[in-house]
């Protein structure tokens, strides 16, 4: 074994000989969008961005469903969106499993290969490290606003698109480049995920507040205090680990924000921070921001200023 459940990485990665490792995750959650095709599309995404976050490319995928026995032609679109997501990653769906339930949910367990020695951890990020992210913030606050019904629509479709964008090229670009650690940001923000990574590293990571991007809306959304439980669960469980040494505000909340399909969080040398900023941005839809810095170990894990 080479990584298991002791540092919380994105993905379990096992050994098989010299030159190749298996990854594999499974991811899987309730609706997070009404249209039936697009929560396909983006559960597929979510779920193939833990093998991205460890520098692994997938291969196969299977389907793992729960829905209520009536809602069979709203299961098909379901899965028509997570076996195209899949197909544009390269990979293909290779079975998986359904069972009937009232509250239907969707996701896939992936299994990737990468070089035992090319495997990118949550667990390495080193001090001078640059930090980069390669999404925008706010699905979590985005989401709410949908289920209030009080999100517009222009919010809403860019929301969608940014959960339905796959990791993909952000970690090829990464793997080129060479970088010391990885992870996705999903459930736990921006923040947890960080926290996560600053704390296996045994390293503290400083943000930067103002470099924070966010999707257009928003912003505006978290003034109207359309902050999802998540947000507040994520709060609860990093209070004494992170220390925001600025006025909070709904950015400081976008960054315990939990996001779904959210972004990669690169910690890159100085050396080579430039190199992939600009890889980045030239390629991805979303483009890459510089958000921090790894510093040695201080006496909280993170610091936001
Ligand atoms: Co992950
Ligand atoms: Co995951
Ligand atoms: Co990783």
């Amino acid at each position: 074994m080479l990584v298991g459940l002791n540092t919380n990485d994105d993905a379990a990665v096992y050994r098989l000989n010299e030159d190749i490792a298996i990854v594999h995750t499974v991811d899987y959650f309730t609706p997070v969008v009404d249209d039936p095709y697009d929560f396909g599309q983006i559960a597929a995404a979510n779920a193939l961005s833990d093998v991205y976050a460890m520098g692994a490319v997938p291969l196969f995928a299977l389907n793992v469903v729960c829905f209520p026995a009536a809602y069979i032609d709203v299961l098909k679109e379901v899965l028509r969106g997570g076996n195209d997501k899949v197909k544009e990653a390269g990979a293909l769906i290779a079975g998986g499993h359904t069972i009937e339930d009232e509250e239907p949910k969707y996701g896939l367990s992936v299994t990737g290969i990468v070089h035992p020695e090319k495997v990118i951890k949550n667990s390495t990020a080193k001090p001078g490290d640059v930090l980069i992210l390669t999404k925008p913030l706010g699905i979590g606050v985005i989401n709410t606003a949908i289920k209030g019904e009080m999100c517009p629509s222009e919010t809403y479709l860019l929301a969608v698109e940014v959960m339905k964008y796959l990791n993909k090229e952000a970690s090829e670009i990464m793997k080129e480049v060479g970088v010391n650690a990885c992870t996705d940001i999903t459930g736990f923000g921006l923040l947890g995920h960080a926290y996560e990574m600053a704390f296996s590293s045994g390293v503290t990571i400083e943000f930067d507040k103002d470099s924070i991007p966010l999707i257009e809306g928003a912003r505006e959304l978290a003034q109207m205090g359309l902050i999802p439980g998540g947000c507040y669960r994520n709060k609860k469980y990093l209070k004494g680990k992170v220390c925001i040494k600025v006025e909070e505000d709904e950015v400081i909340d976008l960054m315990f924000d939990p996001q779904t399909s959210g972004g990669l969080l690169i910690s890159v040398s100085e050396e080579k921070a430039e190199e992939l900023y600009r890889r980045l941005n030239k390629k991805l839809k979303f483009g890459a921001f510089i958000v921090g810095r790894v510093k040695e170990k201080q006496e909280y894990d993170i610091y936001v200023r």
